[in-house]
């Protein structure tokens, strides 16, 4: 039996940079934690490479190339990432699923751009699955394709997973396709969020959009029934707690050891996102230098920031943003031996990242709104036998576990200051239990338990309605 997960995008993404394909890992927290997965199911990925092309040679190049790994490409035109991609999912689902209401377009050809998009993901499922095998959705970009999938086959197996925050139901209520998108997610058997509370706002909308109750935490449609449950994704903790032992990341460790030895690091590392903080960040960092000058010249902040949607103009004008502060923060308090902000605009190997973790004193991890964060578990991971702290907004999903980190809220600039210098005196001992403690949880709820947990789920929720449909 095959386990067909199905995202927007694929693990892999295929660039063109001089004329032959290229072909490397994706950023984002959906692929980089599910393509580590292992199951017992026989493992395809449906998703978009990540590059438009239209010649058919090149489409069937990269497709003979995806099919090796059991990827399936769903090609996309520039159209449909102008208005299903960069328009209805990041400039109308993705802001107001984040609180950014003001942010929020709508625009019926975006509107019209996603439903054809996701009939298009739906045509490859139905050209692809066979009985028995199962389908696993994930995240907002694909919320009609459970219904477009239910009404082709009304006995297909489908999981849906919501990897962002689901807002209250009084911000869900300004989507005028808000009825729509309810009806797709239903489509579902069992549908899973990483938190409680995202799962309630969803019962909430359900039931004031819909008119339809909840028992407890199910709903009954027609002959089937949905079922929703709270599994918060986890990491592959020991591909990041080992790392440290692999000869390549010792030496970068070396190599950062020698560049910030003498400082204390801070290391924030980021999708470029309005939802992530990062200029309240910049400010919280800001405010520390000018109210602690006797830590000047001995901490570092190393700010990663991975380039991403930059057509979106909200991206677009983040960036101008973040540049403009970091130069104004540099040019404030550098001296001839230490710039305060170390600036990156691009991703880094998964080698040279574990071994930033490693080495960094403190994580600052303080998103505005974030559906669960990998970045402050991977941190936490990566601390195999040494000191760190963690600081996290209360507003990010890995809040409700990692309760051992210096909880703040972001939007309080004063909160970020007063953190970053209980991080810096707080005794080694301290950190180490406080580590110890997250990475107690962080090694049993891993990527492959929060899979099993949701396969499960799944699997009890279709046994239940294969036998509602005989009855
Ligand atoms: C978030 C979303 C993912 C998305 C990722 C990267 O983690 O939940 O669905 O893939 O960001 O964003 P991008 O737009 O580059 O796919």
């Amino acid at each position: 039996m095959k386990l067909y997960i199905i995202s927007n995008r694929l693990p892999v993404k295929v660039a063109n940079p001089n004329g032959t394909f290229v072909f490397s890992r994706s950023e984002g927290g959906v692929t980089t934690g599910l393509d580590s997965l292992e199951t017992s199911y026989e493992k395809h990925w449906i998703g978009w490479p990540g590059i438009c092309v239209n010649k058919e040679k090149d489409k069937q190049e990269i497709n003979e190339k995806l099919l090796e790994l059991n990827f399936h490409p769903v090609f996309l035109s520039e159209a449909h990432i102008r208005n299903y991609y960069e328009g209805y999912s990041n400039s109308t689902i993705w802001p107001m699923c984040h609180y950014f209401y003001a942010y929020t377009l709508y625009k019926k050809c975006f509107w019209q751009s996603y439903q054809v998009v996701n009939q298009l993901f739906c045509d490859e499922i139905c050209r692809l699955i066979r009985p028995g095998d199962k389908v696993w959705i994930q995240d907002y970009q694909l919320m009609l394709l459970p219904g477009m999938l239910r009404k082709v086959y009304p006995e297909l197996c489908i999981g849906y997973f919501h990897h962002i925050p689901f807002p209250s139901y009084e911000l869900f209520r300004i989507l005028p396709e808000r009825a729509e998108i309810l009806k797709g997610l239903l489509g579902a058997d069992f549908i899973a969020f990483h938190t409680h509370d995202y799962m309630r706002h969803f019962i909430s909308a359900v039931e004031r959009v819909l008119h339809i109750d909840f028992k407890l935490d199910e709903i009954q449609i027609g002959n089937r029934v949905v079922r929703v449950d709270a599994l918060p994704m986890g990491i592959n903790y020991e591909l990041y707690h080992n790392a440290s032992q692999n000869p390549v990341v010792r030496q970068a460790i070396d190599r950062n050891r020698t560049l910030f030895g003498n400082h204390k690091l801070i290391l924030s590392v980021d999708r470029l996102d309005y939802s992530k903080g990062i200029l309240h960040r910049l400010h919280g960092f800001s405010s520390f230098l000018e109210h602690h000058p006797e830590y000047h010249g001995k901490v570092t902040l190393a700010m990663v920031i991975v380039p991403s949607r930059d057509h979106v103009g909200s991206y677009a004008e983040l960036k101008t943003k973040i540049d403009e502060e970091i130069g104004s923060v540099n040019g404030r308090y550098s001296t001839m031996n230490w710039t305060p902000v170390c600036y990156f605009y691009h991703g880094f190997s998964l080698e040279e990242l574990t071994a930033m973790y490693y080495v960094a004193d403190i994580a600052l991890v303080t998103p505005l709104r974030d559906g669960m964060n990998l970045v402050a578990k991977e941190y936490v991971a990566s601390k195999c036998d040494n000191t760190g702290v963690l600081i996290l907004s209360e507003m990010a999903g890995a809040a409700v576990e990692m309760t051992d980190a210096i909880q703040i809220n972001p939007n309080d600039s004063g909160q970020i200051e007063n953190a970053i210098c209980q991080a810096l005196e707080m005794p080694a001992e301290e950190q180490k239990l406080r580590l110890q403690r997250m990475q107690k949880i962080l090694s049993v709820q891993t990527v492959n338990k929060w899979a099993a947990d949701f396969v499960n789920g799944l699997d009890m929720t279709c046994m239940k309605n294969d036998s509602l449909r005989k009855k």
